[in-house]
């Protein structure tokens, strides 16, 4: 059947010039565009293909500094949501991330906390945190999208 994907026909790699059209319908479908840096492009994007269906059925993005990361703009295309493809993608996040010597992922969450904490992440304190490279990056949500302050969520995935 077209919409049956198995997990291991998942394969995450990098964009390409030509994944950008379809990433950026994802983001549109889901919501997340408009949050988007202006001059973003694909190449901080990571896709998701499998080897069946050619297209990008989920999107992310690593911003990364000393070796810690904000994962960002992670969507799953609308009609294979539900399928545990987000989780199964989150699941493979602690291989990429090793092999791109990350010790630590974090990522702030308005609408989809409880995925997070399904698919691995740990939910963290703010307060508690003391990576100023991601205390910065929540400091610039709560400024620019304070319409959702109360309702963020803060997630960590430790790596080593
Ligand atoms: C959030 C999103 C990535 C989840 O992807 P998905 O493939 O539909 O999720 P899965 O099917 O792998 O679900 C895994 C688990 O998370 C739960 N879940 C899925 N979406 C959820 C959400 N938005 N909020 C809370 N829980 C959610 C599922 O119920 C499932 O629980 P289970 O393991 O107990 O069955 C996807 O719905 C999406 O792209 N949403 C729009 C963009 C978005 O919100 N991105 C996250 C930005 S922080």
């Amino acid at each position: 059947m077209k919409n049956e994907l198995l997990p291991e026909q998942l394969k995450i790699e990098k964009a390409n010039e030509k994944d950008w059209n379809e990433i950026t319908y994802l983001l549109k479908e889901a919501g997340l565009f408009p949050y988007i840096g202006k001059d973003e492009n694909f190449k901080k994007f990571y896709v998701i293909k499998s080897s069946e269906i050619k297209n990008v059925i989920c999107c992310f993005t690593l911003d990364i500094e000393n070796n810690i990361a904000i994962l960002k703009s992670y969507a799953v295309k609308n009609e294979f949501r539900g399928k545990g493809i987000g989780k199964n993608v989150a699941k493979r996040l602690p291989e990429l991330g090793k092999n791109l010597n990350l010790r630590k992922i974090y990522a702030a969450s308005w609408e989809a906390g409880n995925f997070w904490k399904k698919s691995g992440f740990k939910e963290v304190d703010l307060n508690k945190l003391l990576d100023t490279y991601f205390l910065k990056y929540a400091e610039h949500l709560e400024k620019n999208y304070p319409q959702f302050s109360e309702k963020t969520r803060y997630f960590i995935l430790t790596l080593i």
